[in-house]
């Protein structure tokens, strides 16, 4: 009986077209137009104006842009923020020394004196949004040509953003929604003096590691805790020890409440990148083409990177967190090919393209406006694909090999020289910049690792390329080396100045015409120069001008769609403006007779507990108090819940977002999502697509029981 239920309602929805149930990133303003009476539905109890109100303080004035693409929020009357360790990870391995190991020991103020300023991070808080459409549009003629267009809408974008925050403190940016179908103006107050509070050790902050990363059952405690400070007028100043903490206009208090299946919750924050509405052309392109050739490609740079730091400890934690950054991706597009795949994303966007061209040839008008655009889409794809190739081989191949990445970073000056503009004013600003990037570089750079991946690379690239994409300098390292990639990496890596930090050094010490002229014999700056233009003239250009044609196409295309399912709700891809998801927790099934509950509890970490093995060593002080089951108020039906998993649409961008139940109380801090559902960036899956937070009230008991820092649990609102 439920069953049939279960599909009568979901052939109505069909019938309808409303959007999935949890799909969707909303923009705050329109949640009392479109959202809220649904909300309402599944159990929130507060009202639209509490999400975001132009007139009042509502939630949206608790969230802020954390650094530069991660979210956090306020939980306190006096400045405390909350984001995940993953995003304060910067800053907290800025702090960290061989003395001060914080990335290793964690790091807790004792006292407001304790905390640490963080030069370089900013927050960011979102004063107002307000459609701007007619205004950015003004002028345009229906004969306008899209590059008149273009130049109208971007002059007309400045005025209006320059005029919003004149005489004022804030920053604003245009932001366009649907491929420029309608138009936002964002007003942000953007603070400075930004402090580190808290972290716990990266035993727990990153508790499982790259293992476990986009995965479900979870057992990361993902946190780390900031405090904003203002001037004496509660303002935005740079750090000085006369700054005070930051009075927010609003705070969230904290559940002690806990998650129930089929609970309300919310996720507010600032999703980076979607793309829901990309044709069949384009999806079948990520699943079948693109995906599968970066994972290739970063399999075999990560065996290689593997191979080494298994075999060497320095070696691993130099290439720690290179070796992160290249696996989360690679762990992204396989779940994300894979999810495509399973879903029949690309059928799927064939039979709504089927009824597009259904709907658009049954009238005249409709054919003139959108019968062209799906046969363009097909050829515009087809003529886009090999270039599209090209730049995954760039970005995954060239770029892969640490020298040819770093030598790019001496163009500006090799071109000052040539271009005789090198005047010493410019040479000592490049000198400085480039001597701190080598620092950075070579602190962490292991050169077996880069020249195995160089030869891996290049024998990949040379083997897929077509020969209009190879650089020029191929044939002499053709001719000179007989095709060996070996020979050709064991000479570059013996000659070229990049191969030793100490030739860059002195390099740089003596910057002049005649030293800089050596880089144009050196082989891996040659390697990298004739990349560079093969790219430049061959690939980009092309590229660039395709894109630009699909996104005009999508634009009307979108407008398209919308008309033809007047009843849908259309929501705007992410485009790192902040956003309102909401679904419930759940669990789901992740293959063929396997269910996953909704939560994880203390005992999965000490489950997973294996000193010898770096992502599973838990801290000492963690097993103590689970052996002495010393939870406090903490305690759960014997235990500590530590995640829990919901059907909220969210992206990367939404980590450190608050996840918020129907009171609009904190109930835990968003993180990542779970594998099976990744491709929602491109296709949300109800049955498959969750997000992955951590339980506040793991917070709560690493800040108070294990860290001993309860004196922060007095600042926040927490409601039992
Ligand atoms: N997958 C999450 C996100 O995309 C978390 C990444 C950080 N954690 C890690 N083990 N690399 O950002
Ligand atoms: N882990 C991601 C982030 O850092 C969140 C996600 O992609 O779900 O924003």
């Amino acid at each position: 009986m439920r069953k049939t239920l279960a599909i009568l309602f979901s052939a109505l929805f069909i019938l309808v077209g409303a959007a999935r149930a949890d799909e969707g990133m909303w923009l705050p303003l329109l949640m009392g137009k479109y959202n809220i009476d649904d909300m309402r539905s599944k159990g929130f109890k507060l009202t639209a104006e509490d999400i975001y109100s132009i007139n009042g303080s509502s939630i949206k004035d608790a969230i802020v842009i954390f650094g530069r693409g991660c979210t956090g929020e306020l939980i306190s009357p006096e400045g405390l923020l909350i984001t995940n360790h993953h995003c304060g990870y910067g800053a907290i391995q800025q702090h960290s020394s061989v003395e001060h190991d914080y990335l290793t020991n964690g790091f807790w103020a004792m006292s407001r004196d304790q905390e640490l300023p963080t030069p370089g991070l900013t927050v960011s808080f979102l004063v107002k949004m307000e459609e701007v459409t007619a205004k950015v549009l003004e002028g345009l003629t229906p004969q306008i040509t899209e590059p008149e267009r273009a130049k109208l809408i971007a002059a007309n974008a400045k005025a209006l953003a320059d005029s919003a925050t004149q005489g004022t403190h804030y920053t604003s940016r245009i932001v366009p929604m649907y491929y420029g179908s309608e138009y936002y103006l964002y007003i942000y107050e953007v603070f400075e003096d930004v402090r580190m509070v808290g972290a716990p050790p990266s035993a727990i902050g990153k508790f499982g590691g790259d293992t476990d990363n986009w995965m479900w059952p979870r057992h990361t405690g993902d946190f780390s805790l900031f405090r904003i400070y203002a001037n004496k007028d509660n303002q935005p100043a740079p750090f000085s020890p006369d700054n005070v903490p930051y009075k927010p206009k609003k705070y969230l208090p904290i559940s002690m409440k806990g998650v129930n299946p089929g609970d309300f919750t919310m996720v507010y924050g600032y999703p980076g990148t979607t793309q829901q509405y990309l044709t069949s052309h384009a999806v079948k392109f990520v699943a079948e083409v693109s995906d599968p050739q970066k994972v290739a490609l970063r399999d075999a740079r990560l065996n290689i990177m593997n191979a080494y730091m298994d075999a060497n400890d320095t070696v691993r934690i130099k290439y720690a967190s290179k070796n992160a950054g290249v696996a989360n991706a690679w762990k992204k597009w396989i779940g994300e090919m894979g999810g495509l795949r399973r879903l029949n994303a690309v059928e799927r966007k064939q039979e709504l393209e089927r009824q597009f061209a259904a709907w658009a040839a049954a009238s005249p008008e409709r054919t003139k406006k959108y019968g062209w655009l799906l046969p363009r889409f097909d050829s515009l794809y087809t003529a886009l694909e090999p270039y599209a190739i090209a730049r995954d081989y760039d970005r995954e191949a060239v770029f892969a090999v640490e020298l040819i990445r770093f030598s790019s970073n001496f163009k500006l000056l090799v071109s000052a020289f040539e271009s005789g503009k090198a005047d010493a004013e410019t040479v000592t600003k490049l000198q400085h910049k480039l001597l701190s990037s080598a620092k950075s570089f070579y602190k962490d750079y292991y050169l077996p690792i880069d020249k195995q991946v160089l030869m891996a690379m290049m024998e990949e690239y040379f083997a897929k390329m077509p020969a209009e994409f190879h650089p020029e300098i191929y044939t002499e390292i053709q001719q000179k080396f007989n095709g060996h990639w070996g020979d050709f990496a064991s000479e570059a890596f013996e000659k070229s100045v990049f191969a030793d930090s100490s030739a860059v050094y002195k390099l740089l010490a003596e910057v002049n015409a005649q030293n800089i002229s050596t880089l144009s014999n050196d082989w891996i700056y040659r390697l990298m120069a004739s990349f560079n233009t093969v790219f430049a003239t061959k690939v980009d250009g092309k590229y660039a001008a395709i894109n630009q044609q699909l996104d005009l196409m999508y634009r009307t295309y979108i407008q398209g769609l919308r008309e033809m399912q007047p009843n849908k709700l259309f929501y705007p891809d992410a485009n790192f403006t902040l956003r309102v998801a909401y679904g419930s927790v759940n669990g789901y099934e992740p293959y063929d007779g396997a269910q996953y509950l909704h939560y994880t509890t203390i005992e999965g970490i000490m489950e997973k507990d294996k000193p010898e093995i770096y992502d599973y060593n838990v801290p000492q002080r963690l097993r103590d108090l689970y052996n002495a089951r010393n939870f406090g108020p903490y305690t759960v039906n014997g235990t500590v819940p530590v995640a829990f998993i919901a059907t909220n649409h969210t992206s990367g961008g939404n980590s450190g977002s608050p996840v918020i139940n129907g009171n609009g109380e904190l109930i835990g801090v968003n993180f990542d999502r779970a594998w099976e559902g990744t491709m929602s960036d491109i296709m949300f899956d109800p049955d498959r697509c969750r997000n992955i937070s951590i339980d506040i009230r793991y917070v709560l008991f690493i800040v108070d029981k294990f860290a001993g820092a309860g004196h922060l649990l007095n600042e926040m609102t927490i409601v039992k």
